[in-house]
């Protein structure tokens, strides 16, 4: 799918988490929306919960008048099934072709130099101790398939299966990528560097690595930025809701953008 358009610069919104906003709240998102110059809005998870997904989407794409490009976050799922919430955003797509899930959408150009893919991503606890941390999300009882099993490493089975089929998603979207531009953007919910957590406060603790990382499209990016050297690589994620910018490798960076509950924010990047 190409954009007929040069974009130099994106808006990008993570963890908008709408269903906690306040009217005050969506009308100074719409407001920034409607204002700020960019050619396309990059949403990476989390902006709301499955039953109110589709019409919080429609908001954006709305507000925005422009392309709207989004991965899906664990909360996204919240009340409903991968599957159910992955059937609304390819039928909303079809309806609504400026509004992409961005599995689907394959390799979107941005620029003539410069790619944008994505891939859900999933906590795939292997890195921590998944089975013994006290710390567990909602996703264990909010999302169907998660809650549909009784164990904690039965849950864990069906997270490794979700992130190693993005990874292996996102490995197919990467060469198809490097194929054809230079610089490539890489649009994904869960971070997938231990280097992109937060490196002191509470998210700091071992016990939180098992939830924030998703080793599987972790190791993906960094075997295809060390096999191409003359590539550069931008992941765009979000999860933990704390602003991190690391350099993975010479050729591989990662923002985390940082949010609030009920202050949803968007913010420019420039590629070019
Ligand atoms: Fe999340």
């Amino acid at each position: 799918m190409t954009v007929p358009f040069r974009v130099a610069t994106i808006l990008w919104g993570t963890d908008l988490h709408l269903d906690h906003a306040l009217d005050s709240a969506r009308q100074a998102l719409t407001d920034r929306l409607r204002t700020v110059p960019a050619d396309a809005v990059i949403a990476t998870g989390d902006l709301s919960v499955a039953s109110r997904l589709v019409a919080d989407l429609e908001f954006i794409a709305d507000a925005a008048a422009r392309p709207l490009y989004f991965v899906l976050g664990n909360h996204d799922h919240y009340g409903s099934t991968v599957a159910r919430v992955r059937d609304a955003v390819v039928e909303l797509g079809t309806r609504r072709p400026e509004i992409q899930w961005l599995p689907p959408a394959g390799v979107v150009m941005l620029n003539r130099e410069t790619a944008l893919i994505g891939v859900d991503g999933w906590a795939d606890g292997r890195h921590g101790d998944p089975l013994t941390t006290p710390l567990l999300l909602n996703d264990d009882r909010l999302i169907g398939e998660l809650a549909a099993q009784r164990t904690r490493a039965a849950k864990l089975v069906v997270k490794r299966a979700l992130a190693d089929a993005d990874a292996t998603r996102l490995a197919t979207l990467l060469d198809r990528a490097i194929a054809t531009a230079r610089r490539i953007v890489v649009a994904t919910h869960v971070p997938p560097f231990t280097e992109a957590l937060p490196p002191n406060g509470r998210l700091a603790a071992p016990e939180w690595l098992p939830l924030l990382v998703c080793e599987a499209t972790g190791a993906v990016l960094k075997r295809v930025a060390a096999t191409h050297p003359g590539h550069e690589f931008l992941v765009l994620c979000g999860h933990t809701h704390v602003a991190t910018d690391v350099l993975v490798a010479a050729n591989l960076r990662c923002r985390v953008a940082g949010a609030r509950y009920g202050e949803p924010a968007i913010r420019s990047v420039e590629l070019s």
